[in-house]
């Protein structure tokens, strides 16, 4: 069922309480990646274009309930500024005296923000007094933040059933592809599939090779798989209690209607640092003192070779350790062949988002998605609590 978005309300004079997910990296008191900020932009350009009174709530990090002056909004919303080129005013408050002053001082088309929602010890427990609190600050509640919709949270879920709850444009545009690229995609639908830990994979691992055509497993995942088929994987991270659940997983590819691929070679270095000496071996090969920490040439080559024909192609997780430059060639030639593809390519969320765009093709991938958590709960094929509690929009027959 679609979601009903800001397009089907009247926001004009009227006080619109927005949850985003400006959860972005900060340093330096500065904000060092703002592509969620940018993701949520049309919506908010939307709402103060259409008079609405915009009262925005985020959250930043973990701060457990606590007030952590280091996890403040304040370079959120003075980066925010900066994009809309307008001063947002903060509230000192979440819920206080300082956020019924912001968002009573705020005229027709005005912006301002509240302070980090998770300083409130009722936002990650749903708290019913918190949703009634800031169900209060507004008259229409709008959820542009996708990546948080897997928490049941008062600002997310509660707040929802308190208010007249619709989608801004980002959530619109995040459920619209992902839900595409799930139930209709164009085929043949190829899957890569990265990151440290099958534990965290499993669930989409699993949805995945049932609906898609074919899934390359890279990462230190991988080694989780090489040991399950037997082979020695040296002082790579591998799940030990995971090896078991891995020869499941082989088992239901084989005969199914997915390829299941792993990496046939990789990259070893002695140590996980910048400068340590690298040798590609074949994944049988791995030596005792050696650590995976890439895929090799000839893994990104058969991956290549599969997006060449590919109707769709979702990938989620690095394919190795990126944050260090030397392992970074795998998640970065894999970006690069992707951006060549022809497929309809969906990036999912968190970390390879950042990777993409060091690698320079960011603008030739058909849609990255802001959501972390929130995207791979999705193509587990769960439902997120921050989307169900919104209202569907009314199909009017002709
Ligand atoms: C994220 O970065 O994935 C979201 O902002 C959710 O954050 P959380 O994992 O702390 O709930």
């Amino acid at each position: 069922m679609t979601k009903a978005t800001i397009d089907d309300i009247d926001v004009a004079g009227r006080r619109v309480l927005l949850r985003v997910d400006f959860n972005a990296p900060l340093r330096d008191g500065r904000v060092a990646d703002d592509r969620r900020i940018r993701g949520a932009l049309r919506t908010i350009r939307a709402l103060r274009n259409r008079g609405a009174r915009t009262v925005i709530v985020t959250h930043v990090g973990r701060p457990n309930g606590k007030v952590d002056p280091s996890l403040s909004v304040a370079p959120i919303a003075q980066r925010l500024g900066e994009l809309l080129g307008a001063d947002v005013p903060v509230a000192a408050d979440v819920v206080g005296p300082s956020a019924k002053a912001t968002a009573d001082a705020l005229g027709d088309g005005g912006i301002a923000m509240l302070e980090n929602v998770r300083f409130e010890p009722g936002e990650e427990s749903n708290d019913p007094a918190l949703a009634d609190r800031l169900a209060a600050l507004g008259d229409v509640f709008v959820n542009d933040a996708f990546g948080t919709a897997h928490r049941a949270h008062a600002s997310t879920e509660g707040v929802a059933h308190r208010l007249p709850a619709v989608a801004g444009y980002l959530m619109a545009r995040e459920l619209e592809i992902l839900t595409t690229v799930l139930e209709c995609p164009r085929r043949p639908v190829i899957a890569v599939l990265g990151g440290a830990k099958i534990s965290t994979k499993l669930g989409v691992l699993t949805n995945l090779l049932q609906r898609d055509d074919a899934v390359h497993i890279g990462g230190a995942m991988a080694c989780t798989f090489f040991r399950a088929r037997g082979a020695r994987t040296g002082r790579s991270l591998v799940e030990e209690d995971q090896v078991d659940v891995a020869r499941g997983v082989l088992e239901l590819a084989t005969g199914g209607r997915s390829t299941l691929h792993l990496p046939v070679d990789v990259v070893v270095a002695a140590e996980a640092s910048e400068g340590a000496a690298t040798e590609v071996v074949a994944w049988d090969l791995i030596p005792d003192d050696g650590m995976v920490v890439d895929i090799g040439p000839q893994t990104v080559a058969a991956i290549d070779a599969s997006f060449a024909a590919a109707g769709t192609v979702i990938w989620n997780g690095p394919l190795g350790i990126y944050e260090i430059d030397a392992f970074a060639r795998g998640t970065r030639e894999v970006a690069r062949s992707l951006a060549r593809s022809d497929g309809f390519s969906v990036v999912g969320g968190g970390d390879l988002g950042a990777a993409i765009e060091a690698a320079g093709v960011a603008d030739r991938i058909d849609f990255i998605s802001t959501g972390g958590g929130a995207t791979l709960e999705f193509l587990e094929g769960r439902t997120l609590p921050g989307v169900a509690a919104l209202r569907d929009r009314e199909v009017v027959s002709p």
